[in-house]
Order: C-alpha cells, then sequence, then structure tokens
C-alpha cells in the first residue's frame, strides 16, 4: 500500500475527529479511516458522543469484510478498556486488520495499551503521522488527560484601548452581535464556562450557550461555575435558572488559597475529577488575573473592538505583573475578522520558552 494513502488517511481521519468537538466529553474527539488491503478506502468514523460507538467501530461496521488484510488509521490510539462501550483491539483484531496507524498515544491509564494488545495480536501498529494536527485537533482532551486539570481557555472583550467598560461602567456591548454570536459558540464546544462572583454581581449573566437571536439553548449546555469564596451569589441570580447546571464554588467547598479566597488550583483539580476536560474563563478581570498569575491558563481569546473609551476598567486587573520585564508575554496563533471585531487567539509562552 502507498504510505500516501495512508498519510491521506490520516488528514481525513483528524478532519473526522473535528466532527466530535463539543460532544464527546469527558471522552477524547477520534477519527478513524480503513483502507482495504490495496489501500482504498472502505470505511471511515468518528466518536460522535459520549457513551456512543468509538471512532473505529463505525469505520469496521462500514468495511465489514474488506477490513480483513487491511489498515486502520486513527487519530488516537485504540482504547484497550471496556467502559460505556468494548475495546477497540479487540474489535480490530476480530476485524483481521494488519496494520494500525496512529497519530497520537492515549495518555489516559485507564484506556491506553491498546498497540501492546494489537501488538500481541501480530498486528503491525505505527505512531506519529500528522501526530501534530491530530494533537491540535485534540488539545483540550489530551493537556486535561496528561496533568489532571482542564484546559483553560480566558476569553474576554475589550475596546481597542483595552476597556471592558466604560466609566460610568456601561458595557453593554462592547463588541459586536457578531462577536457575541462566535462567543456563544465557543462556549459550546466546552464542558464548563467559569466566571468570579463579581461578574455575576455586577451584570447578572445567565453564561449559557444560546441562539442570541431568539435565546433558544443550545442542546448541550456547559456547566456554569461561579468561583465565588463566601458565597455571595444571590439565590435569584440568573446564573441559578434551570437552564443548565450551576456550581457555586465557595472557598468551604473548595479549598481556601493563603489570601482565603478559592484555591484555582484546586478548583479546576475538582473540575477534572466531575468530567470537565475544557473550560472558559470569562472573567471578569479579578479573576482572570488571579488565574494567568497562578500559571493556569492555557490559552487567550480577545474579541477587541475598535473602539477607544480612554477611561473605564480595564479587561484584565491583578495578574502579579509590575514591571515590563514581567509581562506575560503570548504567541499569537489566529486573528480573524468577526463582524466589525478582532477575533486574537493566542498562548501564554511559558516562562522557560
Ligand atoms: N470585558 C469582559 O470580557 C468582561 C468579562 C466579564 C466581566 N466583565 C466585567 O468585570 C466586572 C466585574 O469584575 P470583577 O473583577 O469585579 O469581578 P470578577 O473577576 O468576576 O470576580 C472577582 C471575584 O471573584 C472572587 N474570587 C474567588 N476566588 C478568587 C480568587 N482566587 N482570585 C480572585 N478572585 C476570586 C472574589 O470575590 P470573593 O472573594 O467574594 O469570592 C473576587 O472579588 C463587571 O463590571 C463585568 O462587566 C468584563
Amino acid at each position: 500500500m502507498a504510505s500516501g494513502s495512508v498519510d491521506e488517511a490520516m488528514r481525513r481521519a483528524v478532519a473526522l475527529a473535528a466532527r466530535g468537538l463539543g460532544t464527546t466529553s469527558p471522552n477524547p474527539v477520534v477519527g478513524c479511516v480503513l483502507l482495504d488491503a490495496d489501500g482504498e478506502v472502505v470505511g471511515e468514523g468518528f466518536h460522535a458522543y459520549a457513551g456512543g460507538p468509538h471512532a473505529e467501530i463505525v469505520a469496521l461496521a462500514q468495511a465489514g469484510e474488506r477490513a480483513r488484510g487491511g489498515t486502520a488509521v486513527v487519530t488516537l490510539e485504540p482504547c484497550d478498556h471496556t467502559g460505556r462501550t468494548g475495546p477497540c483491539s479487540d474489535a480490530l483484531i476480530n476485524a483481521g486488520v494488519a496494520r494500525v496507524v496512529v497519530a497520537v498515544p492515549d495518555p489516559n491509564p485507564v484506556a491506553s495499551g491498546g498497540a501492546a494488545t494489537l501488538r500481541t495480536a501480530g498486528i503491525q501498529v505505527d505512531f506519529g503521522v500528522r501526530a501534530a494536527e491530530a494533537e491540535a485537533g485534540n488539545v483540550a482532551w489530551l493537556t486535561s488527560m496528561r496533568r489532571g486539570w482542564p484546559y483553560l481557555t480566558w476569553k474576554f472583550a475589550a475596546t481597542l484601548d483595552g476597556r471592558s467598560a466604560a466609566a460610568d461602567g456601561t458595557s453593554m456591548w462592547i463588541t459586536s452581535e457578531a462577536a457575541r454570536t462566535d462567543v456563544h459558540a465557543l462556549r459550546g464546544t466546552v464542558d464548563a464556562v467559569l466566571a468570579g462572583v463579581g461578574t455575576v454581581l455586577a451584570d447578572d449573566p445567565r453564561l449559557t450557550a444560546r441562539n442570541l437571536r431568539d435565546g433558544t439553548l443550545a442542546i448541550r449546555q456547559p456547566l456554569r461555575v461561579v468561583v465565588d469564596s463566601s458565597g455571595r451569589t444571590p439565590a435569584a441570580a440568573r446564573v441559578r435558572d434551570g437552564a443548565a447546571r450551576t456550581w457555586v464554588a465557595t472557598a468551604d467547598e473548595v479549598g481556601a488559597g493563603p489570601d482565603g479566597r478559592v484555591d484555582l488550583a484546586a478548583l479546576l483539580a475538582q473540575l477534572h475529577q466531575r468530567g470537565v476536560r475544557s473550560a472558559l474563563l470569562e472573567g471578569g478581570p479579578t479573576l482572570a488575573g488571579a488565574f494567568l498569575a497562578a500559571g493556569l491558563v492555557d490559552r487567550v481569546v480577545g474579541y477587541v473592538a475598535p473602539k477607544l473609551l480612554g477611561a473605564g476598567p480595564t479587561a484584565l486587573a491583578g495578574a502579579g505583573v509590575g514591571t515590563i520585564a514581567d509581562a506575560i508575554d503570548l504567541e499569537l496563533t489566529d486573528v480573524t475578522r468577526v463582524g466589525p471585531d478582532l477575533r486574537i487567539t493566542a498562548l501564554p509562552r511559558t516562562r522557560e520558552s
């Protein structure tokens, strides 16, 4: 079989995997393409939702007998355990596949070992094809599984001069409807949305993923988390409505840091235990500053409106930066125009890099 067809199949498998983004958690997104012994595509699949069939099983079902002697091209190492579904390693062995090509090994100690099982059964297993692409497509899940806390994106909206509200406190709206619609789409891809109690008291946000025009709620809602050391969230706050699950995370329940406020690292670890693999930090500036100062933010998404205010609160406060040498250095990964605004995506550089 031409190696080009394996490479092309992995490119397709990565694209298939992306179709599961937002619906597979706490599972990863996975795509699979099955090639027969001549390198022809005979099946393809992706993991669509937790509890549903894994990508390999979908592809094997399509391929039927044509999988025998063929190659399974998978973005993530096939699982080796029985959870809500059986082990994919066994399914591949039973289908008579001759070779399995994997982009990224499974870091989950519960499910890993698929490659070893396949090799024991005499199947050739190769790793690393288009690994960087597959890794990028699954970055939230892989990162959270490797270190035990969710992949955290800090999202903010600001004017071109970095303001998040005017001098009189008004802030609705800094960004356009197009940008705010984009934020709701972003909420739909994460497992949890976090906000500080300051934002809840000031703005009474719903923190749901919904259609801005008619208010229709997305089918899958992230867990709403209010970071609220002493439980100041009002009983009538919108975030407590029945539209989605809500956790008012207090210092008593989570644990307190040295300042008596909610211990943010412990909060993330507890979210991981609840199955949260990706989370969106929606502010406000105090909480965002604390997360950034603690080095707990993996990605920054800023919506910047072409407006100037000249005064008013800034999008970020108290991030522990006193001098220019201590600035939190970011690497730009994407700049996209959303309606009249810009969406800027950047990754904090580690201090060592
Ligand atoms: N432009 C934007 O993107 C954006 C987004 C969101 C909000 N906002 C604006 O931000 C304003 C509210 O900002 P804010 O800074 O007052 O509130 P905030 O950042 O939402 O919440 C801050 C509060 O979080 C609580 N908290 C709990 N644990 C903490 C910890 N470890 N570290 C830091 N804080 C912790 C603290 O209250 P306790 O100690 O009582 O727990 C703290 O006062 C509003 O006006 C809102 O409109 C703007």
